[in-house]
């Protein structure tokens, strides 16, 4: 696994936004992606991220950083934004340049991938951690603490080769672990506060039961969909009154486009044993309104709509059918 998960974002600065409250660990990164396809031909895409949360793009063609949010630009100036994005620019240009000059002599052969991350994780808005490290084909590669280059043990002689001519630039490397010690933290505490609507709002799910059969005859996989929710944190369970099923599953929390969040969780149950489940759902925005869905209901409600939209479609039908066949000439 190339990048650790991030770790669960949830901000909680209070409305006076005073840093020292904020409760959990939030992390801002830069992530690279580059592909080198040959000795001429080479793309990178950049992006930046206040924990699981995209907050910035780069434009390879022009060399321009995207704001993603009204808030991306957190505290800092347009002058020091510019400064930024031109730095990141002769960084490509300047590091594209170099793959491509050290490629055969470090025995890359191309074509082939490199990613990178680098930033900053805040404790409780004070203690600080940096971090930047490289991959080379989906592996560790080599990462940067403080301004020692440390090849890692995957990266084999390659990457302390690699390390061998970084440490020839002594700039570029302290330009890094300032970027990460001073501008990093400074631009984040920044950001959660200019994104505190945002990143404080209360989103409350959907939810919805659906049910599939099984491989198993005489079984039903039930489904909990719960959607559109934010922030990220939930608690889901089947429940048969305060009984809490063991046999529940809950699926990854997968992201929608919009910031929020959708998870699937399922219950394995014989046929017969369905009815009288429900799905119990706990999420900060429900205060402690609990979302509660009851199996059997559903399946009411769906004979409730069939006894509604049967006759509905006989009706039109006798209509189509009254349409070619009755005769309107003969209504007086
Ligand atoms: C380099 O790769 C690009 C993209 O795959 C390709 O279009 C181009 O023809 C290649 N050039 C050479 C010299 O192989
Ligand atoms: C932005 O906010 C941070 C945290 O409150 C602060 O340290 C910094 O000085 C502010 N301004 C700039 C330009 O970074």
């Amino acid at each position: 696994m190339l990048f650790p998960l991030l770790p669960l974002l949830a901000v909680l600065l209070p409305e006076s936004g005073n840093a020292k409250a904020v409760q959990e660990r939030t992390t801002f990164q830069l992530i690279q992606i580059s592909f080198y396809a040959n000795q001429s031909w080479a793309q990178n895409q950049g992006s930046g991220w206040l924990g699981e949360l995209q907050t910035h793009g780069w434009d390879s063609e022009s060399g321009t950083i995207l704001f993603l949010h009204t808030w991306s630009r957190g505290n800092f100036s347009n002058e020091e934004l510019l400064d930024l994005q031109l730095l990141f620019r002769f960084y490509f240009i300047g590091l594209t340049k170099e793959v491509q000059n050290y490629a055969s002599q470090l025995q890359f052969k191309y074509p082939f991938n490199v990613q990178a991350r680098a930033g900053c994780e805040l404790h409780s808005g004070e203690s600080l951690k940096t971090f930047l490290q490289v991959a080379f084909e989906g592996s560790n590669f080599m990462s940067l603490r403080d301004t020692t280059c440390v090849p890692s043990p995957e990266g084999g002689s390659r990457a302390q080769k690699v390390c061998d001519l970084v440490d020839q630039y002594e700039g570029i490397k302290e330009t890094a672990n300032n970027l990460m010690r001073n501008t990093c933290p400074r631009f984040l505490l920044g950001l959660l506060d200019a994104g505190k609507m945002d990143l404080q709002r209360q989103v409350r799910p959907e939810a919805w039961l659906s049910s599939s059969p099984t491989l198993e005859s005489g079984r039903l996989l039930l489904v909990c969909h719960i959607s559109g929710f934010y922030p990220k944190p939930i608690w889901v369970m089947w429940m048969r009154g305060e009984q809490e099923q063991l046999g529940t599953k809950e699926g990854d929390i997968l992201p929608h486009a919009d910031g929020t969040w959708y998870r699937r969780v399922t219950l394995d149950v014989a046929t017969e044993e369905a009815s009288g489940l429900s799905c119990r759902v706990r999420h900060s925005s429900l205060g402690d309104q609990d979302i509660i869905l009851y199996w059997g209901h559903r399946l009411s409600m769906n004979w409730i709509a069939l006894a509604l939209v049967v006759p509905l479609v006989l009706l039109i039908a006798l209509g189509l059918w009254c349409k070619k066949r009755c005769s309107y000439r003969n209504i007086p």
